[in-house]
């Protein structure tokens, strides 16, 4: 039952092709309106797997910079991608008045860096990917839901092997 239907996977990045092959693993899986936390240190590889989930999604990579500048950037992918960087947010006010909430709603994609940091407004059906720095290029990443979309996304990537 559990490895059949299991909640939560790792993945274990030993490159950054490697994330790569996460990333487009993810945008295939990913239906409209799913909500995505992205947990994890500085240069843990968050905006990395963005850019791939993008390009996976037909955005050029050069496109995809991170938002912490502009907190938010919008893609018009095969599905509309909203990435936020919450890092510089003073709050989850800030987060709500940057229209979050609608996109959150949305059939967009919503992929969110540093999501702790708004952790009381996302909604319940989140996909969880928390990223561990293991070494100079490895990664481990964990991916789990807690919803109907955000666990479909994790039984869809069951099946996937990095190695
Ligand atoms: N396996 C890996 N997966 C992702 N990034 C990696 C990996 N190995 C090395 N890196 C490097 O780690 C850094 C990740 O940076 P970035 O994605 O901006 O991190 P974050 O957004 O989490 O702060 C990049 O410089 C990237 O080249
Ligand atoms: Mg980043």
């Amino acid at each position: 039952m559990t490895e059949k239907n299991p909640k939560t996977l790792q993945f274990v990045s030993d490159n950054e092709a490697d994330t790569i092959r996460l990333g487009e693993a993810l945008a295939a899986a990913f239906q409209p309106g799913c909500v995505v936390a992205l947990l994890g240190n500085l240069g843990a590889g968050k905006t990395r797997l963005v850019q791939a989930i993008a390009n996976a999604l037909g955005i050029d990579r050069e496109d995809v910079t991170s938002p912490t500048f502009v907190l938010i950037q919008e893609y018009d992918g095969n599905l509309p991608i909203f990435h936020f960087d919450a890092y510089r947010l003073r709050d989850s006010d800030q987060f709500l008045e940057l229209g979050a909430d609608e996109l959150m709603a949305s059939q967009g994609i919503c992929l969110i860096e540093w999501a702790e940091r708004v952790g009381d407004v996302l909604p319940d059906d989140l996909l969880r990917i928390e990223i561990e720095i293991e070494g100079p290029t490895r990664r481990l990443f964990r991916l789990s839901g807690s919803g109907p979309k955000s666990n479909e996304v994790v039984q869809q990537l069951a099946e996937f092997h990095l190695d």
